[in-house]
């Protein structure tokens, strides 16, 4: 009897897999970016916005590269950052694709208000939105990291929306920490 070695193939696919599972373990905020002209916006969902630098503020955000969102970007070279309240998985679906009613990528179905020399970048009833201008777009595998300098904040509604678990919740605190 012959035993083979896992093939390279088949072993990539299992750390792929128990990197998908172990990623799910890892509590995501869900925000909305918004990018494009004002009568030619689009609209993503993310899970991997984080804060870069204070001095300056600077964020990342990750976008698979075949999305328009990242053609949006790359012509007009600002973004903005909207991240999600509780009362608002609607629009994480929306913007994921995959409405339970109406359609997807819908900018419409959502209430905007204006930001700074254009209108409808800020989605109302969001916890933060963030609006950048983009610093540098980098290519690395199948995402481009899309890395913005802020440029204007607004702070609205106090509980944000938590991806975990591949399941939609709500920070619950332990401790104060101060
Ligand atoms: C909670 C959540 C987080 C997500 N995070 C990202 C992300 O950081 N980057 C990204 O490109 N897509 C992310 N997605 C997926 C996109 O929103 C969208 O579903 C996907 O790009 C659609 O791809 P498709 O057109 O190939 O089906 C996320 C989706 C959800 C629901």
């Amino acid at each position: 009897m012959t035993t083979s070695a896992p093939s390279i193939t088949s072993s990539s696919n299992i750390l792929r897999d128990q990197f998908v599972s172990a990623m799910s373990r890892v509590p995501l905020s869900v925000a909305v970016v918004v990018a494009g002209a004002p009568d030619e916006r689009v609209a993503l969902t993310v899970g991997t916005f984080i804060s870069v630098s204070a001095d300056p503020p600077m964020v990342l955000v990750a976008v698979k590269s075949s999305n328009p969102l990242c053609k949006a970007v790359a012509s007009h070279r600002r973004f903005a950052i909207n991240v999600l309240s509780a009362e608002q998985v609607e629009h994480s679906e929306r913007f994921s694709g995959r409405p339970r009613t109406g359609q997807p990528y819908d900018l419409t179905a959502a209430r905007w208000a204006g930001g700074p020399g254009e209108l409808h970048r800020y989605l109302e009833g969001a916890v933060a939105a963030f609006d950048c201008e983009l610093v540098e777009a980098r290519t690395i595998a199948s995402h481009v990291l899309l890395i913005g300098r802020v440029e204007d904040i607004v702070s609205g509604a106090e509980q944000p929306l938590v991806y975990w678990s591949r399941s939609y919740g709500i920070p619950s605190p332990l401790i104060s920490s101060g």
